[in-house]
Order: structure tokens, then sequence, then C-alpha cells
């Protein structure tokens, strides 16, 4: 790789967010890529897979040390532990040894572009302050992300690069061994109400079913990311990144329910990883009678995180004016993305 154009790592390359940015970055003219994980995703055209494990200090600066081509950074890596203190440890140290790595062995590199989420507000906890802007006051930690962020302001005083943070909502894309993964919740829950002949129950509570929801597509996501990156009035601020609009689940839940062929059902609140725990054997007959791309239940979803996103019985809502005002101006219809994300996990094979 020794040309001119900018050469982005993308770190956490086959989660979530890492998945939406490799996607942008790769179909990119003026990007080459690196898609770094400790099982990345294979080469492809104008990607690199870069093995490496971020809580191995040496791993990092070896690896790195073969790329010093790298010159923006996009940091998608996530260790979710048993608990938020426990979390707060590892996803540091992921950051540091790779800041150290970076400041050693990179001389070109120019920014890193940290993924946070609306966890920064306390979404997680209960609710807060909406609409929900970049500057408003932390909750009781902890939370890695402050960690992450305060380690990066500190880190950046005085150097050559620069930094830069945003905070999305449930980016809707495929991914195996997530744990937080709200897309494939849904359309594995929606195929086995199918199959079962069920209706599709709101499976959460009502205050979930009536309040506001906001995401953020996947491809705006790795957009913005593009843009935070680079702009120079974005260097060292985070930003809030969702679609721009608002929906209740109670609207789009109709439309859902025809997509799956199923009649929308009434709200029946269950424990999603209580009620599906033994749904493995189903699923593997789904698999195998539609022809289905074959990957394990447990794989694909991780109910816990269903009933997390159906119990948020409270407005989620975050303020998109700053990057707005920075010049980033794109939007979308979030009922239309979440039917599209469906279709294109149909024509994928993975559901029905
Ligand atoms: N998912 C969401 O709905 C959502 C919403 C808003 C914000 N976010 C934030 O976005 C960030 C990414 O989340 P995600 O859901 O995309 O995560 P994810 O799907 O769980 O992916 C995590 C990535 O990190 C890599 N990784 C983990 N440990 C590693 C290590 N030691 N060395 C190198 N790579 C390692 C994983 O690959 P290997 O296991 O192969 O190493 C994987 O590629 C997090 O900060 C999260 O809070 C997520």
């Amino acid at each position: 790789m020794s040309d001119s154009r900018k050469v982005a790592l993308v770190v956490g390359a086959s989660g979530i967010v890492g998945r939406a940015a490799l996607a942008h970055f790769a179909a990119a003219q003026d990007w080459q890529v690196l898609a770094a994980a400790r099982r990345p995703p294979a080469d492809s055209a104008n990607v690199r897979a870069l093995s490496l494990d971020l809580l191995d200090a040496e791993d990092c600066r070896c690896r790195l040390a073969e790329h010093p081509e790298i010159t923006h950074v996009f940091f998608t890596a996530h260790l979710k532990a048993a608990s938020a203190a426990e979390e707060v440890g590892p996803n540091l140290e992921m950051l540091r040894n790779l800041v150290d790595a970076l400041e050693a062995e990179v001389p070109g590199f120019q920014h890193i572009n940290l993924m946070h989420g609306q966890k920064w507000y306390g979404n997680h906890l209960g609710t807060y302050r909406t609409p929900a802007k970049e500057d408003d006051s932390r909750h009781m930690p902890p939370n890695f992300y402050y960690d992450q962020q305060d380690f990066i302001v500190a880190r950046q005083r005085g150097a050559n690069w620069t930094w830069s943070s945003l905070r999305p909502q449930a980016p809707l894309v495929f991914s195996l061994g997530s744990p937080m993964n709200q897309l494939l919740v849904l359309a594995i829950y929606g195929s086995i109400c199918k199959e079962l002949g069920l209706p599709l129950h709101f499976p959460g509570s009502r205050g979930c079913y009536e309040a506001l929801y906001q995401i953020t597509d996947p491809q705006l996501l790795a957009r913005s990311m593009e843009w935070v990156a680079t702009q120079p009035q974005c260097a060292n601020q985070a930003y809030n990144i969702t679609n721009g609009d608002l929906f209740r689940w109670k609207n789009l839940w109709p439309r859902l329910a025809q997509f799956f062929g199923v009649e929308p059902g009434e709200v029946q609140t269950l424990s999603l990883e209580r009620q599906m725990a033994d749904k493995g054997p189903l699923w593997e007959r789904i698999v195998h009678r539609h022809g289905l791309a074959e990957h394990p239940i447990d794989k694909l979803v991780d109910w816990r995180w269903g009933d997390f996103i159906f119990n948020s019985a409270y407005d989620n809502v975050s303020s998109t004016v700053k990057l707005r005002r920075s010049g980033f101006h794109d939007c979308r219809d979030s009922e239309e993305c979440y039917l599209e994300a469906l279709e294109q996990l149909r024509r994928e094979r993975i559901i029905p």
C-alpha cells in the first residue's frame, strides 16, 4: 500500500459498526482499508485483513509496525462484560494499547475516531434528559465511554494527531457474535412468530411500544465517520448521530408484521431470554427448510439485548444539531431503514 490515498484502519471490523465502516471505506475511491480484529473479515477488493489482539500490547505494536501507511483509525472494537464496571478495564486497555502502538510505529497517523453511543447519556439506566446534547452532564459512572474519552483528550494534548467521537443508536447491520444486535433480535423473533403461526406480538412493555425511539442507518453512520474524521472543524469533538427523525414502535409494528407475513399482535410483555431459550432446534429446522445460511441462533442473537431494547419505556431522543452545524446534513427515514435492513437479510438468506 503506497499511493496517495488515505489509509483507514478499521479496528473491530467484524462487528456491527465495524462492518458498516468497512463497507463504506472499501467502496471509496480515495481510501485504502485495513480491517482489524482478532478474527478479521477475509481480504476483499481494496480491503486487507489484519489480525491483532488489542489486549496484547506487543502484538499491537508488531502488527502496526507493518503498516506505517495508516492515516486514519476508526476504533469500533468493543468487549462486553458482565457489568458496566467490568467493561471499563479491557475497553480502556484496548484503546491505550492501540494509541501507544500508533504513536510509536505509525508516523503518518492523523486521526482516531471513537465509536461511542447513546449509553453516554445513560439510556441503558432509565430516563434521561431529552433531546440529549453532547455536553449534557454525565450519569453516575461506571461507563467505559467516559474513561475512553478522558484518556483520548488527555493523550491528544500537544500531539500532532486529532480525535473525534460519535454517539449513534442501534445501527442495523448483520453480524455474528455481537451481543447488541437489535436488527437480528427482531428478524429472528419475527421469523419464529411466522413459523409458529403467531401474530407479531410486541414482546416488551407498553411504555416502550409508545415511546419515541431513534436509530442510526449504518451507511449514514459510516458517512458521518468519514466526515468527522476528515473535517478540521470536527477535530477533538464528540457528536450525536442518528437518522434525524424519530419513530414509535406502535406505528412501525404493523409494517413489520406485514414484512413477516403475520398479523400485528398485542403488547404481550415477556422475557425473550426465557421464552426463546428453547428455540435453537426450531431455528435449525427453519434454516434447513428454507435453505438459509447456517448460523447457530446463539451466534445471531442475544435475547437479553432484546429484553433491554423492548423495555426501554421512555423517549430515546438526541439532538443532532451539533453535527448538522458542522456541515453534515444527511438524514434517513427510520421506518424505511428498518424494512430495507430486513429485506437485505432476506436477500442474503439469513431469514426466510
Ligand atoms: N451495537 C449497537 O447497537 C451499538 C449502538 C451504539 C453504539 N455502539 C458502540 O459501538 C462500538 C462497537 O459496538 P458493536 O456492537 O459494533 O460491537 P461488536 O459487534 O460486538 O464488535 C466488536 C468488535 O471488536 C472486536 N474485538 C473485540 N475484542 C478485540 C480485541 N481484543 N482485539 C481486537 N479486536 C477485538 C471484535 O472482533 P474479534 O472478536 O474477532 O476480535 C469485533 O470486530 C461499541 O463502543 C458500542 O458501545 C453499538
